[in-house]
């Protein structure tokens, strides 16, 4: 059985305050990973940032805790080959390129392991989930996306989650993350689907009790 995880995405976080919003959600709610969105303005629509930030949140969560949270990092990048090494550096522990940015998909999944971090890879929603199967079996987790990736706030695509079935049917153990629009009203068919990594921004972030919400979407993912 996989294990539920909530991923809440730093991208919906006051970048100003970052470091004591997470530590907040992360001490409040009671998660153990952290989603955090790098965005390089070519790939994406969008520019977020990269590893020097994620190098001081770090410095928030020093892999010398007992429980270092989990830093889970979804690189919306062109290169990904590129940031692998600065990423592990600055305290990623599992590196997520995407498909679409990469015609050797295999030897970006070597080069991230070479670095000591785990290994995803996303595919965005205009692209089969066909696409990852030749490899899934090397991969720590698939990112089936459920809004165009670049930013926060959009409305999830419940179409996707015929990925996320056909995903789960092949991959019983896989880590299978969705990302883009979960919340209270969307958790249910990602959750039937077979979905267990659970990726929220708004809906945690922006929460008046971000405890409820992560609680919810764990009981969610378990029923
Ligand atoms: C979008 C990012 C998401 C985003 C999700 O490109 O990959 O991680 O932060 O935000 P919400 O949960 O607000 O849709
Ligand atoms: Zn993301």
């Amino acid at each position: 059985m996989v294990k539920s995880i909530v991923a809440p995405s730093i991208l919906a976080s006051d970048f100003a305050n970052l470091g004591a919003n997470c530590k907040k959600i992360v001490t409040s709610g009671g998660v153990e990973w952290l989603h955090i969105d790098v965005m390089d303005g070519h790939f994406v629509p969008n520019i977020s940032f990269g590893a020097p930030i994620i190098s001081s949140l770090r410095k928030e969560f020093p892999e010398s805790d007992a429980n270092p949270v989990f830093f889970d990092c979804h690189m919306m990048v062109s290169n990904p080959e590129q940031w692998i090494e600065e990423i592990a550096k600055a305290g990623g522990n599992q590196y997520t390129f995407h498909v679409e940015a990469t015609d050797d998909p295999e030897r970006v999944i070597n080069a991230i392991r070479a670095k000591g971090m785990k290994v995803g890879c996303a595919v965005k929603p205009g692209t089969p989930v066909d696409a990852l199967l030749p490899f899934a079996d090397k991969l720590d987790l698939a990112l089936i996306m459920t809004v165009e990736p670049g930013f926060g706030g959009q409305k999830f695509m419940p179409e996707m989650m015929k990925k996320v079935e056909v995903l789960r049917n092949k991959f019983p153990e896989l880590n299978i993350e969705v990302d883009g629009g979960l919340g209270k009203d969307t958790i249910d068919p990602a959750a039937e689907a077979g979905a267990n990594v659970i990726v929220a921004g708004t809906s945690v972030f922006k929460a008046q009790d971000p405890k409820e919400v992560i609680d919810y979407l764990n009981a969610s993912v378990t029923r």
